[in-house]
């Protein structure tokens, strides 16, 4: 048995919650910190499980020597210097995306984990999605030759407010961040350079606060494919999630996951399901498989999944994609380790 510590019982740290007591039966959640914890969301999770401890200093978790792992799911800017003190203490851990927006505070977590016996993971958790996971496979067995074209949709329901994307890094950074790891996911390779085209066409809010809500990004893979990411704040039939990947040999894509099937087929036309709705509802199968395969590590002391370089390297097209749009050209992601 693994038993780990919780730092953030906001949304994320809620899912991984759950997730864990449902679905990863070789660990045990054993003290959840959160500065703003309060009642709620202590009934919640005691709701749960009525031996987990509850605290507002999640040093008290790093301190604690019969927890083995941390899961970090508190705010963005706090994830490299919790990850480095919880490296420090001896702790595993599991970071949520991303890692930090500086590339210097990422390699400063690089530089913890050298000389170092703690499990690195980052919570890109599509790659455990059934959907995408398959599409992978496919590509990964040569059943449609060399990849040529890489497409990725990734539009979201409904748009953050402008207060969170001040504090988010933006869309490439927060959002976008997700399909930069699937990219490089499908095509088992890196990104050599980026190319965007955005706009504020959601939210006029998202521009004042100095963002984009709506982008197409293309990228020039190190395998030679050719990949673009279509990203929108705001699609209003649900939270739109596909892949397609063209090759010398075929074809691979996806469809959205549903609730059902059914097609309804009368004088009105034919109509079908939207989308499950958002994250929670689309990827709470895999939130689950990743930790699984984060345990996994730990207890059969192999490599994690996606250790922090898969952690860094999406970080770089994100900033590389805030270049292109900033001085509206072609950016080499060499360019930002610069
Ligand atoms: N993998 C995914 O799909 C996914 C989805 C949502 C969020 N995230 C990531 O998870 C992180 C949290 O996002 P969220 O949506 O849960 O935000 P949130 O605001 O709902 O929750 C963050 C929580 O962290 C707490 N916190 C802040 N500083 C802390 C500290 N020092 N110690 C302990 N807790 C602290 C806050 O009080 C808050 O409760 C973000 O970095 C985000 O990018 C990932």
């Amino acid at each position: 048995m693994v038993n780990v510590g919780i730092i953030g019982a906001g949304r994320i740290g809620k899912v991984h919650t759950q997730g864990i007591i449902t679905g990863v039966r070789a660990a045990k959640i054993k003290t959840v910190a959160d500065p703003f914890m309060n009642e709620e969301t202590e009934a919640w999770l005691k709701s749960w499980d009525e031996n987990i401890k509850v605290t507002k200093d999640y040093k008290e978790i790093l301190a604690d020597e019969s927890i083995d792992a941390v899961i970090i799911c508190s705010s963005t800017n706090t994830h490299s210097p919790i990850s480095i003190e919880a490296i420090k203490a001896g702790k595993h851990v599991f970071c949520e995306k991303p890692i930090d927006h500086d590339v210097e505070k990422i390699k400063e977590v690089i530089e913890a984990l050298k000389d170092s016996k703690v499990k690195y993971q980052v919570g890109f958790n599509r790659r455990f999605d059934h959907n995408f996971k398959a599409v992978r496979d496919a590509v990964a067995a040569g059943k449609i030759g060399q990849p040529h074209i890489i497409k990725i949709t990734s539009r979201d329901p409904e748009p953050p407010n402008p207060a969170y994307v001040a504090v988010s890094g933006g869309m490439f950074l927060d959002m976008t961040i997700h399909d930069f790891d699937m990219v490089r996911f499908l095509a088992g390779c890196d990104a050599e350079e980026v190319y965007v085209q955005s706009a504020v066409l959601v939210d006029k809010g998202i521009g004042e606060a100095g963002d984009v809500d709506t982008a197409v990004i293309t990228l020039k893979m190190e395998n030679g494919a050719i990949a673009v990411i279509d990203n929108s704040r705001k699609a209003v039939y649900g939270y739109d999630q596909r892949a397609e990947v063209f090759g010398s040999g075929g074809m691979v894509a996806t469809k959205n996951d549903s609730l059902s099937t059914a097609v309804i087929s009368n004088e009105n036309g034919v109509t079908g399901e939207k989308p499950l709705y958002f994250f929670l509802e689309r990827y709470m199968d895999s939130f689950r498989d990743e930790m699984n395969q984060f345990i996994s590590a730990i207890e059969n002391d192999t490599d994690t999944p996606l250790g922090v370089i898969d952690g860094l390297k999406p970080v770089l097209m994100g900033l590389a994609a805030k270049k292109s749009v900033e001085e509206h050209r072609p950016v080499k992601i060499s360019e930002i380790l610069i």
